[in-house]
């Protein structure tokens, strides 16, 4: 599934929408360079999650734990060497724990990312406004059919953008 978004606003609002779907066991993992916006979006899926607390990327840890509907494992892993220093995190327990993980930077440890995700890959549109960015999720397992049907159900914040390029949804 692919969304424009134009603000930040809507970026965390696409993430909210997704968070109030999450389940006991979800697994977010987000790619994008730097500033793209996966801390944003994050943030909405906390959201979505009823977490009040403000996300940032966790600076001094490589995972913070917040409280909601669901506990809330949030990873900024761009400062992991590579994937053998995972475990050290608790970071196996987490993704098979019963709350939501979202790993920020998964492109890092793709190889032990957890088999059934989501994947959300954000890009800023260079050529377009400083806000703008294109958001594609892709759904992986169980799961997957559903999530899909409900997202694109709830006419997200966001144009969404159809395989053939057509705008609907909006405002
Ligand atoms: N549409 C948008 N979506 C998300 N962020 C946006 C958007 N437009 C502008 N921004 C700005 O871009 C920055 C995104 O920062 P954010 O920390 O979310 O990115 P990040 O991908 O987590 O970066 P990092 O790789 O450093 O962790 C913020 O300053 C935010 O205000
Ligand atoms: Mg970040």
């Amino acid at each position: 599934m692919e969304y424009r978004v134009d603000s930040v606003a809507d970026t965390v609002e696409l993430g909210r929408k997704l968070g109030s779907m999450l389940q006991k066991g979800d697994n977010v993992c987000l790619f994008g360079d730097l500033g793209s916006g996966k801390t944003a979006f994050a943030g909405g899926i906390a959201k979505g999650l009823g977490i009040d607390g403000y996300i940032t990327s966790p600076t001094f840890t490589i995972v913070n734990e917040y409280e909601g509907r669901l506990p809330l494992y949030h990873f900024d892993v761009y400062r992991i060497g590579d994937a053998d220093e995972m475990s050290d995190t608790g970071y196996y327990e987490y993704i098979s724990g019963d709350g939501v993980t979202v790993i920020e930077w998964a492109d890092i440890i793709k190889d032990i990312l957890p088999p059934e995700r989501i994947e959300v890959y954000m890009e800023k549109n260079e050529h377009e406004s400083p806000d703008s960015r294109t958001i594609r999720i892709r759904f992986i397992g169980d799961r997957a059919a559903g999530y899909e049907r409900r997202l694109a159900g709830e006419g997200a914040c966001s144009r969404y953008v159809h395989g053939d390029g057509r705008h609907s949804g909006g405002r």
